[in-house]
């Protein structure tokens, strides 16, 4: 069983600048609720409850969203917008959170780093928030994810297939399929160009990861802008053991940009509608 949840959140979130000057992106909502909500949402259906967030300066709306605000709740208990609590009240009762920062922005790979302390010596998932996914005809992608992991036992990357020319704003990954949907990876390649991607296949911000990461990204220099990348990590892993890369079932919508943003909005705004 994965208990742990770690969620990378201390990017600036320049894309939608002006308004992640004071607010931290991961807090930008798809109708009501925060796009860190939804990727906590995820987590817990896939059954972990600790979620462990990365946060940095800037970034405390995030641990006040996930605690209690006595003055809100005094102000609306007995009105008719009580409900609206609901969810996040749930979540809260049903999960721990645990929070640290990272100090320097020095990538993804050094953001799961800094979380080390929060996980332990366990496998557990990673989500980027911004990396909204949905599964509407069953079980959504972390759960998914789990699954291959309970039979495989190591990390697990969920990947995409991409346009041949969007291949650089990604992990890429190459390999060997072991199942319709499974490669055993021997290649992975942070942001390519176009013309060295091996494959169309793309990394989106999901993951599993068995703890040893940790010390293979203690060994991992500087990759792609001078950043830890976590692809890089993942490689040594591959070579050294087992990495599979999963083609999820769903779709996932990149919310890190403004069409990708609005596209959730309009997608969403749809299914909760078709869905009342
Ligand atoms: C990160 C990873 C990249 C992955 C992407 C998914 O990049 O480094 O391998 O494909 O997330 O969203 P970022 O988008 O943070 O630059």
């Amino acid at each position: 069983m994965i208990q742990t949840c770690l969620f990378p959140a201390a990017g600036y979130g320049t894309r939608f600048l002006p308004a992640t000057k004071s607010l931290p992106k991961e807090m930008l909502p798809i109708l009501t609720k925060p796009l860190i909500h939804y990727g906590v949402d995820e987590a817990r259906e896939a059954g972990m409850s600790n979620m462990a967030f990365v946060t940095g300066r800037g970034k405390r709306a995030l641990e006040d969203y996930f605690d209690i605000s006595y003055e809100l709740e005094h102000q609306i208990s007995g009105t008719n917008k009580e409900y609206m609590l609901n969810d996040i009240r749930q979540l809260m009762d049903q999960c721990t959170f645990t929070f640290t920062r990272q100090m320097h922005m020095r990538g993804l790979g050094d953001a799961i780093y800094s979380g080390k302390r929060l996980v332990g010596d366990e496998a557990f998932g990673v989500i980027l928030a911004d990396d909204l996914c949905i599964n509407e005809d069953g079980e959504n992608v972390m759960s998914q994810m789990v699954k291959i992991y309970e039979k495989y036992r190591c990390s697990i990357v969920a990947v995409m297939e991409v346009s041949k020319d969007s291949v650089s704003s990604y992990g890429v990954v190459d390999g060997r399929f072991i199942e319709d949907d499974l490669i055993m990876v021997n290649d992975m390649i942070e942001k390519p160009d176009p013309s060295d991607a091996p494959t169309n296949l793309a990394i989106i911000g999901r993951y599993i990861l068995t703890p040893d990461i940790f010390e293979i990204i203690e060994n991992t220099n500087p990759g792609k802008n001078g950043e830890i990348q976590i692809t890089d990590a993942l490689l040594k892993q591959a070579q050294n053991g087992m990495v599979l890369a999963y083609k999820f079932k769903g779709r996932r919508f990149d919310c890190g940009s403004v069409s990708g943003f609005v596209e959730a909005t309009n997608f969403f705004y749809e299914y909760e509608n078709g869905r009342k």
